[in-house]
């Protein structure tokens, strides 16, 4: 099942208010909304696992304490319910128990996702590492036995050793909601990063490729990360950061294949709980 011998550590930043999803999010967590029986958060964590990471680290805020629960032991439930037929229900959520190891770190002010993953430096140290933004939930991909789209960026990163971002075609009056990459095609499927734009208007938008929430990072990312003024919204922005990389390392970006939902909007959230519901849950 493991394909990376060399990832083994991926970051999950999770500290935002979730504001598009209030009042759901007002006193829980975005990441712990379910698509059918399973929050958004252990998707992700089983994606990792299956692309062979086993050391999970949670950038979290305040409110954010569900998430911890959720992978830990609940020693009243698991007791009142140990020999029944419902005992079958946390069969998944063991697994990643029993596989992973878990690190929560504070981000105490919400300074930005590229703000939230250098909060994660302590635990990554100097090793490539992936990042999982959990409200892009990414499916199996049906028409192949490929991995999810964090396993086939890991099966890329063994290729090229560097830093590689999924992106998928949008509409085009799309792109101010995504950070936008540019770059050679060097093949199919895979682009050299030349440039990248955070959130463009359609009109200043250089393609319709668009970041979604996978990244295989080398860590010199911190360093750029340092030196990466806030933005847009006063943020740090990790596509800031990738793009002075871009200008020094090699970056790719890669179309991934399998469905995503946008499950940080109510739209991509309805779409997913009925795609899940269909294909996974009712087989
Ligand atoms: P989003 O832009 O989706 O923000 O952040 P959000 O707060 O989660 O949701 P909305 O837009 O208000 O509805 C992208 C990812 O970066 C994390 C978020 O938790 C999300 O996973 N993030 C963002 C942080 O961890 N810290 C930040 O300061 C900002």
């Amino acid at each position: 099942m493991a394909t990376s011998e060399r990832i083994r550590k991926c970051l999950f930043p999770a500290a935002g208010y979730g504001t598009r999803f209030l009042p759901a999010t007002k006193a829980m967590p975005k990441e712990m909304l379910p698509i059918v029986n399973k929050p958004l958060i252990q998707y992700g964590v089983e994606e990792a696992l299956e692309a062979g990471m086993t050391q999970i680290g949670f950038i979290v805020g305040r409110g954010k304490r569900a998430i911890a629960d959720h992978f830990d032991n609940n020693y009243e439930l698991e007791h009142q319910i140990a020999g029944t037929s419902k005992e079958k229900y946390l069969d998944d959520i063991r697994t990643v128990m029993d596989t992973c190891d878990f690190v929560f770190m504070r981000q105490r002010e919400m300074l930005g996702l590229g703000h939230a993953i250098l909060t994660g430096e302590p635990m990554i140290g100097s090793e490539p590492f992936a990042v999982v933004l959990a409200d892009d939930l990414c499916a199996k991909p049906t028409d192949s036995n490929d991995l999810r789209a964090l396993g086939q960026l890991a099966e890329l990163y063994d290729r090229y050793q560097c830093s590689i971002i999924a992106i998928e075609e949008v509409p085009i009056e799309d792109t101010e909601s995504y950070g936008v990459i540019s770059g050679e095609e060097i093949s199919p499927g895979i682009y050299q990063v030349s440039d990248m734009v955070e959130k463009p208007k359609p009109e200043d938008a250089p393609t319709n490729m668009a970041v979604i929430g996978r990244y295989i990072l080398t860590p010199e990312i911190f360093e750029y990360l340092r030196n990466t003024p806030p933005g847009r919204n006063g943020e740090v922005q990790i596509t800031d950061a990738l793009r002075t990389l871009a200008q020094d390392r090699q970056v790719l970006a890669v179309k991934f294949k399998g469905e995503r939902f946008d499950c940080g909007s109510v739209e991509g959230f309805v779409k997913a709980t009925n795609y899940y519901f269909e294909n996974e849950y009712s087989k």
